[in-house]
C-alpha cells in the first residue's frame, strides 16, 4: 500500500537458543524488534532439527513474547547439509552457467545432485585465461523443505533462505564497509558450530564450517571440573561457582580456546594453500562464543592480528533503550546472523 513499508524479520534458529531480528525494509534500516530464546538441548544438532516440537515451541514463544506480528521470514542454514565452494570454471554467460552449474557442481557436493538446490554467484569474471570464479551453494532440499513446512505451521512466510557464513558477511559489509583490497576473516561462535569466513572485496574466498563451539567448553568444564551443567554454563559467561576453583576454570578455557585457535589457524592455512598469499589484516567475532570473557583478547595474541566484536547494529538506527540493561554491546554479537539475514528483505 502506499507509503506503508514492509518489513521483514530475520530468524536464526540455533541449537541453542532461536534469534529474531525484525528490520525496516528499504533504505536506512531501522531495528523494530529483536527476541532471543532458549531452545532444548540437542533439538538441533549439526544444523539438524532432532526435535522438530522443540524447535517450534522455540519460535512460537518468541512470537508470542515479543508480539512480531511480521510474517515474511529470512531464514539461515548451515550444517552438513549445506555445502560452499569457491570454484573455477570455463568462462561463459551468466545464463550458460547457470545451465552448466548442476554439472559442474557434481564433483563437489557429496550428495545427489538431483536432490540439493543450487545457487551460485560469478564472484570472479576473470580468472586465469579463460575461466571465471564462482561461488556455489548447494543445500540439501529436505533441509529446505522441512524448514519451510515447520515455518508455515507457524504461520510464518519464509522469503529467502540463506547461509550462517553469508548472513554474517552481509551484516560484517553492512556495517563496516571495509576497503577492498582488505582481507577480513569473519568468525561465528556458536553453541554447537563455529563458521569461518575469510571475505575480501565483497565475496567470500573460503568458507567453513566447524563442529566446536562453546558447547565443547561447558561439557570440558562438567567433566573436568566436576560442574552440573547450570554452574558449566554460568561458568563460560564469567561466574563461577562460589568455592570452584578458579585456576581449574582456567586451564579448560586455555585447552578450549587453544582448540579453537587451532580450528582458526588451519582455515587460514588452507586457505593460503589454494590461493596463495592472503594475509588477514583483521578479525571479527560474533555469536554467543564471541561473549565469553578474555576469548577474545586471547585469540588477538595467539593469532597475531587485530580482532574485534562485530556490532551488526552499528548502522543501522535503533532506539538504545530497545535491548535493556544488558546493551547493543553484550545483544549484538549473538544476533549478527539474524540481523543479517533480516538485511537481505528489500
Ligand atoms: N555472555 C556470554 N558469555 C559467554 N557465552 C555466552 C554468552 N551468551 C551466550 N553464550 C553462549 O553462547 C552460546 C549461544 O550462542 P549462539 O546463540 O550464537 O549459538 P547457537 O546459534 O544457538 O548455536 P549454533 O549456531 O552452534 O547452533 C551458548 O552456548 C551460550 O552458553
Ligand atoms: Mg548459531
Amino acid at each position: 500500500m502506499f507509503g506503508r513499508k514492509k518489513k521483514v524479520i530475520g530468524l536464526d534458529i540455533g541449537s541453542s537458543q532461536t534469534k529474531m531480528v525484525e528490520l525496516s525494509s528499504g533504505k536506512g534500516k531501522k531495528l523494530l524488534n529483536y527476541g532471543i530464546s532458549k531452545v532444548l538441548p540437542d533439538a538441533i544438532v549439526e544444523g539438524e532439527i532432532i526435535d522438530r516440537e522443540a524447535v517450534l515451541d522455540s519460535v512460537r514463544s518468541l512470537i508470542e513474547s515479543k508480539g512480531f506480528t511480521t510474517k515474511d521470514v529470512v531464514i539461515g542454514i548451515a550444517g552438513r547439509d549445506v555445502i560452499i565452494k569457491r570454484i573455477a570454471m570455463d568462462r561463459m554467460s551468466e545464463a550458460d552457467t547457470k545451465e552448466q552449474i548442476k554439472w559442474e557442481a557434481e564433483q563437489y557436493v557429496p550428495f545427489d545432485i538431483n536432490e540439493v538446490t543450487l545457487d551460485f554467484d560469478v564472484v570472479n569474471p576473470n580468472f586465469g585465461e579463460n575461466q571465471q570464479e564462482v561461488i556455489l551453494v548447494a543445500a540439501k532440499n529436505e533441509l529446505i523443505n522441512n524448514l519451510t513446512v515447520l515455518l508455515r505451521e507457524l504461520n510464518l512466510n519464509p522469503i529467502i533462505v540463506d547461509t550462517t557464513a553469508f548472513a554474517v558477511q552481509n551484516v560484517f559489509e553492512y556495517n563496516y564497509s571495509p576497503p577492498p583490497d582488505e582481507t577480513t576473516c569473519l568468525i561465528h561462535i556458536g553453541a554447537g558450530m563455529t563458521v569461518i569466513n575469510v571475505v575480501k572485496a565483497g565475496s567470500s574466498l573460503s568458507a567453513r564450517d566447524v563442529y566446536y563451539g562453546v558447547n565443547a567448553f561447558i561439557s570440558k568444564l562438567q567433566k573436568e571440573v566436576g560442574f552440573n551443567y547450570e554452574d558449566a554454563a554460568n561458568a563460560v559467561k564469567g561466574t563461577i561457582p562460589v568455592g570452584a576453583s578458579q585456576d581449574s576454570v582456567q586451564g579448560v578455557f586455555e585447552t578450549f580456546v587453544g582448540d579453537l585457535g587451532t580450528q582458526i589457524e588451519r582455515s587460514l592455512q588452507f586457505l593460503s594453500s589454494v590461493t596463495g598469499e592472503e594475509k588477514v589484516s583483521r578479525m571479527y567475532l560474533s555469536g554467543g562464543g564471541s561473549l565469553i570473557p578474555n576469548l577474545l583478547d586471547y585469540l588477538k595474541r595467539r593469532l597475531g592480528v587485530p580482532i574485534e566484536l562485530l556490532n551488526p547494529f552499528k548502522n543501522i538506527v535503533y532506539d538504545p533503550t530497545i535491548f535493556g540493561p544488558e546493551g547493543a554491546d553484550v545483544v549484538g554479537p549473538i544476533l549478527a546472523q539474524a540481523c543479517g539475514l533480516a538485511l537481505r528483505g528489500e
